[in-house]
Formats: C-alpha cells, structure tokens, sequence
C-alpha cells in the first residue's frame, strides 16, 4: 500500500469509489473533476499493487487559516485496517504545511466509524446542521480541529 498526491488522472478511479462508498450523496464527475483540478486543494490517493483503493481531499487555499477536508473513501475491502486513518493523517500534515490553524469538517449523524476516527485524531463537534443530507433527512455534524492544540496534545 502506497500513499502519492492525486490528480485529474486519477478521475475515473476515484469516481468508482466515489459512488459505492456514497451512493445517491455522490458527487458528479464534474465537481470531482473540478476538486482534483482545483489550486486550492490537495488530494491523496492510496494504491494497493497499482489499483487506487483510497482517496481523500483537502481544501485549503493559498493564504487561508481555515481548512476544511472535503471528503474521504476507501474501497470496502481496505476498510478498518488503519488505512483511513493514515490517509486522514496525510490531510492533516498538508494541512499543518499550508500554515493552517484550524481544520473543519462535515460528517453525517449516522457515520459512526468516521466520527470515531475524526475524534481519535483530536476533532470535536462544534454545530448541527440538520437535514444537511436531504435525501435521507439526515443531519451533518460539523468538527473542528484546532491544529496549534493538537500540537500540544490536545489542551484547548
Ligand atoms: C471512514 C473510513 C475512511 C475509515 O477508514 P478505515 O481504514 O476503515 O479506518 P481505520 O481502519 O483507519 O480506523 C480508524 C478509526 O476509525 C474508527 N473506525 C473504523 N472503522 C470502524 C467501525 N467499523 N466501527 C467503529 N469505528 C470504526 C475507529 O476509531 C478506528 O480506530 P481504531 O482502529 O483505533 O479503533 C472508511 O471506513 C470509509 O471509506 N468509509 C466509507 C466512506 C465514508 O464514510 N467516508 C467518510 C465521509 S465523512
């Protein structure tokens, strides 16, 4: 398993992921083309023996003290061998080298195991924002990460 930055070459790939792990919430190829195209983010990409089994976004433009990460995936096979929380890790140290001070983002009510990884590595729910995922009438919670903080181990 490897870790390397993603790019608009990776499209195809990542939107067969995109759409198992997310279903009728996916996005469309093109706001995924327009992501991984984007100046102002950063994507990852996991391989497995040349396949992509992973991807997860970062936005944080030039210039900006807030981050936010944008979304993501792992293929099911790779799930729930530390895999997510590698690729969340290399989001979080982009994030630190862009001289970001405060990373930001959604996760549906109903996402155990990504909010039990967002909490492990120091975020904390800061606000509701209900039927964010209207098809299902489902809330997002917003988590805040305060990078400084976590630095020092967590102290607030
Ligand atoms: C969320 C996701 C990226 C996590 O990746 P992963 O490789 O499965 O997670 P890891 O093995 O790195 O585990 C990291 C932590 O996540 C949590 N976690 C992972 N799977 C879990 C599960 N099934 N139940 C509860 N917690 C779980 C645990 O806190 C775990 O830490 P631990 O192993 O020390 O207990 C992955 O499950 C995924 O792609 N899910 C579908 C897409 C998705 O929901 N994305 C998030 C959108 S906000």
């Amino acid at each position: 398993m490897s870790l390397r930055p993603a790019s608009v070459d990776d499209l195809g790939a990542i939107m067969v992921l995109e759409r198992a792990a997310f279903g009728g919430d996916a996005w469309s190829d093109d706001v995924m083309r327009a992501e991984l195209a984007s100046p102002h983010t950063w994507y990852v990409a996991a391989e497995d023996e040349g396949l992509l089994v992973g991807y997860a976004g970062l936005r944080a433009p030039a210039g900006s003290r807030d981050a936010d990460v944008q979304t993501i995936a792992l293929d099911e096979s790779v799930r729930g061998r530390g895999l997510g929380r590698e690729i969340f890790r290399a989001l979080l140290d982009e994030a630190r080298r862009r001289g970001v001070s405060e990373v930001f983002l959604d996760v549906r009510a109903d996402n155990e195991p990504a909010q039990r990884l967002y909490t492990s590595e120091g975020f904390e729910p800061i606000g509701r924002r209900p039927n964010y995922y209207p098809g299902e009438g489902v809330d997002a919670i917003v988590m805040r990460l305060r990078l400084a903080a976590a630095r020092e181990g967590g102290a607030a």
